[in-house]
């Protein structure tokens, strides 16, 4: 049912951790499964991300796809950052099984969220980025993947 690359991701993810004083921290969740996915970047001067580490509590593709969403934004830009989508993501792990495409939704999300607390902080604009719906701590959406 999982690629080899998902099998990997999901016993040896990357990233795994916080950063302290992040430049930007998005968490994201989703409502019918409850799970929830934090990530943390550590994004310089040049606006590239140096640095990248996630959370998830959740199943074993949103860890899986956490994992690999944190290597795809690690060294980019942040307009680099916003090509990671959930299908690149599930793209770079051989694929997804159609019931868990949304749980790489949470992982683009959850970089979208941190991204925009970044921008958010810095009086920046990310072209295409667009304030993150399902931020926890805001409303609480029904949505339907
Ligand atoms: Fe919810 Fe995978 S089942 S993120």
């Amino acid at each position: 049912m999982y690629s080899e690359k998902v099998m990997d991701h999901f016993q040896n993810p990357r990233n795994v951790g916080e950063i302290e004083n992040a430049s930007g921290m998005g968490t994201v969740g989703n409502a019918k499964c409850g799970d929830i996915m934090r990530i943390y970047l550590d994004i310089d001067e040049n606006q590239i991300i140096r640095d990248v580490k996630f959370k998830t509590f959740g199943c074993g593709a949103a860890v899986a796809t956490s994992s690999m969403a944190t290597e795809l934004v690690m060294g980019k830009t942040v307009q680099e950052a916003m090509t990671v989508t959930n299908k690149a993501v599930a793209e770079a792990l051989d694929g997804l099984p159609p019931v868990k495409m949304h749980c790489s939704l949470l992982a683009e999300e959850a970089i979208h969220a941190a991204l925009w607390d970044y921008a958010t902080k810095n009086n920046l604009t990310i072209e295409g980025l667009e304030k993150p719906k399902s931020d926890i701590g805001e409303e609480e959406e029904e949505e339907d993947y």
